[in-house]
């Protein structure tokens, strides 16, 4: 691995490295050593666990970082390119961890520097981190990621996590469910991708019917920031409420997930239960970023 773009891009035998990596650092297994090393952490859009996360990742391997929120005190302000400003940054530090609101700009800048890129989030297209710290998340609770029976809930055409996901968990045989508004269902594809491999889904409006059946359900916000018409958010905007009384009858093993932040589509009152994982979930992001800089930037593990 070069990079980190898509979960188009990594193989099976790539995921469970990195989760066997992750795992090994959370645990205190292996130390790893970025000393003398320094990651450019560019965000375009705003982010709090993802941002956040990977400059504690990078501090816990101790490297160091410098960050960028929004370009209002950089020279994008004077009309500087995308490219220019990344090729500057390059000669500077050693990875560079970007979040752009344009789909494909991770891409491009890894077409344009010489040095390890990660896609910290391109508009609606990807969030592979995130869909590795879901999968590492996934078999900490489950204790396999095999054959699994999924829910996605919410807008699964706008939220990136899902694309990732649905495509990092297609190597695992899993069953899924789609929920969604009808104008936010899974792009068409992520859904060829799924059928290219054989994996069942079924797509929904409503996931009451399924509840007992799953073993995860992923539920995400709707994207209002990606809305074109307000009004056409405020329509769906209530789709999905997720309440400790819907969740009466699952599975023992059954988690919640949600990539966050949350709006209001699950309540405080699921906090508290046992299915509750999304918290655990955030702090996984750690350790699974802190293998995945480790294996770009081949660090050495003791
Ligand atoms: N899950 C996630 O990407 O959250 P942030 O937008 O806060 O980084």
């Amino acid at each position: 691995m070069k990079n980190l773009i898509s979960m188009r891009d990594i193989s099976k035998e790539d995921i469970l490295k990195l989760i066997d990596s992750a795992n090994k650092i959370e645990t205190g297994k292996v130390k790893v050593d970025m000393s003398g090393k320094l990651a450019a952490l560019l965000f375009f859009e705003p982010s709090t666990r993802t941002h956040f996360s990977f400059e504690t990742a990078v501090k816990k391997l101790g490297g160091n970082t410098f960050s960028m929120s929004g370009t209002s005190s950089t020279s994008v302000k004077k009309g500087e390119t995308l490219a220019d400003t990344l090729m500057t940054i390059s000669m500077y530090v050693d990875i560079i961890i970007i979040r752009h609101i344009i789909e494909g700009a991770a891409r491009f800048a890894s077409e344009t520097v010489n040095i390890p890129v990660i896609n910290a989030g391109d508009g609606t297209n990807q969030h592979p981190t995130q869909a590795m710290l879901d999968l590492y998340s996934i078999q900490k609770t489950q204790g396999s990621l095999n054959n699994l029976t999924v829910g996605m809930v919410g807008d699964l055409r706008l939220g990136r996590t899902v694309h990732s996901l649905a495509q990092a968990l297609s190597d695992f045989n899993p069953t899924f469910y789609f929920a969604s508004p009808r104008h936010l269902q899974m792009p068409a594809y992520i859904k060829d991708d799924l059928k290219a491999k054989n994996i069942k889904f079924t797509e929904l409006e409503d996931i009451k019917d399924v509840m007992h059946t799953l073993d995860i359900m992923y539920v995400t916000r709707i994207q209002k920031e990606r809305f074109a018409v307000l009004e056409d958010y405020e329509k769906v905007k209530d789709s999905y409420i997720i309440t400790k009384k819907l969740l009466e009858g699952v599975k023992k093993n059954f988690k919640v997930l949600h990539p966050l932040p949350r709006v209001n589509e699950i309540t405080k009152d699921v906090d508290d239960t046992e299915y509750a994982y999304y918290f655990q979930q955030a702090r996984n992001g750690v350790f699974m970023r802190q293998a995945i800089i480790t294996e770009l930037l081949n660090l050495e593990k003791h």
